[in-house]
């Protein structure tokens, strides 16, 4: 089977599992586990940050940045497509007590003037107190679109204006930068937190660092902690993503040549309606007439390939670690024969 319903699929190579099984770990709770404070300052570092605090799940990360940004009762200005709204079990509403306010946007990507215009004003009693502005670069809805830093800078001048944080859900982060040729610390500097997933393109198993502040990180420990995040001797998932991060950033670009591909052999079926622009490793089409999500994908899976619906009609495609241009071929053969 080539799957291509995430790339959180990927099952760790026989050299990374070589790393794993070598690292050396303690129990982390008591911050003795050497593999992940290493990991959690190689990672602060690289985005121009303290501190970070490594996490079971690009999920817990991000809900232990929102919990800690707000109180129950503030609202967090965000796309509608935003994971953290969508895809986090309600956590941002249960968690932490907290509305979302939607900006329109562009694939995932908003203006400053959006965000300015959603504040609330801080004297209307009435009003959820607007406390954070949070982002995903890549946008997963958005076809894996990357943001432009410059408006990230306006959002961050209108953000200081209003006393408001920003959280980067950087899930897919090394994508963007790979497309943008930006520094992480470029785009780290810019947030109070950021979210960083080891285990989707990258190809680790398990792990998220959050990164920020000494002052944040020692109250997000604790939240993690409530949360049931609190892990022993983690070493062997930190030793994944330390491995992660020495040999599997630079090949991004392959992922995003074999999205593109897909990407233009669909916007040429007949049975296709649209397809969002491919920046990065993320392909989402929409079908043509009232052909549906789950036969189509049900036929392709007998032809060997799998991808994941996306709406009724829609249906999402993500290149990584685990499909070579054979498995791309094979795949666009399968689309070709569709009928
Ligand atoms: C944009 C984005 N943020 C966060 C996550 C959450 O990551 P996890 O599955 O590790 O909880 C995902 C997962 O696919 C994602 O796509």
């Amino acid at each position: 089977m080539i799957d291509l319903r995430s790339d959180t699929v990927t099952r760790p190579t026989a050299a990374m599992r070589a790393v794993m099984a070598a690292a050396e770990v303690g129990d982390d709770v008591f911050g003795e586990d050497p593999t992940v404070n290493s990991l959690e300052q190689r990672v602060a570092t690289l985005f121009g940050h303290e501190t970070g605090l490594f996490c079971p799940s690009g999920t817990m990360a991000n809900q232990i940045a929102v919990n800690i940004h707000t109180r129950p009762g503030d609202e967090i200005i965000c796309d509608e497509g935003t994971h953290i709204y969508r895809y986090e079990g309600g956590g941002t509403m249960a968690t932490s007590g907290c509305s979302v306010k939607f900006v329109p946007s562009d694939r995932g990507r908003f203006t400053a003037n959006s965000v300015k215009a959603a504040i609330n004003d801080p004297d209307a009693q009435w009003l959820a107190r607007t406390r954070l502005v949070e982002l995903e670069n890549t946008c997963n809805r958005g076809g894996g679109a990357v943001w432009d830093l410059a408006e990230v800078d306006r959002i961050r001048a209108v953000c200081n204006t209003h006393g408001l944080a920003m959280h980067m859900d950087g899930a897919r982060i090394f994508n963007a930068l790979s497309v943008s040729k930006e520094s992480p610390d470029q785009w780290g500097q810019r947030f109070e937190t950021v979210s960083i997933c080891l285990s989707k393109g990258l190809g680790a198993p398990v792990g998220s660092v959050l990164v920020g502040s000494n002052v944040f990180m020692t109250a997000a420990r604790r939240v993690r902690k409530r949360l049931g995040g609190g892990m022993r001797q983690v070493g062997i998932l930190a030793a994944a993503c330390h491995y992660a991060l020495d040999h599997h950033v630079d090949r991004l670009v392959e992922d995003h040549a074999r999205a593109a591909q897909i990407g233009s052999t669909l916007a040429e079926l007949p049975y296709v309606a649209e397809v969002i622009p491919v920046e990065t490793n993320i392909v989402i089409f929409t079908l043509a007439g009232d052909l549906q999500a789950a036969p189509f994908l049900g036929q392709l899976k007998t032809a060997g390939v799998l991808a994941a619906a996306f709406g009724p009609n829609m249906v999402r495609m993500v290149l990584h670690l685990d499909v070579n241009d054979t498995d791309v071929e094979k795949t666009i053969d399968a689309l070709q024969a569709y009928r």
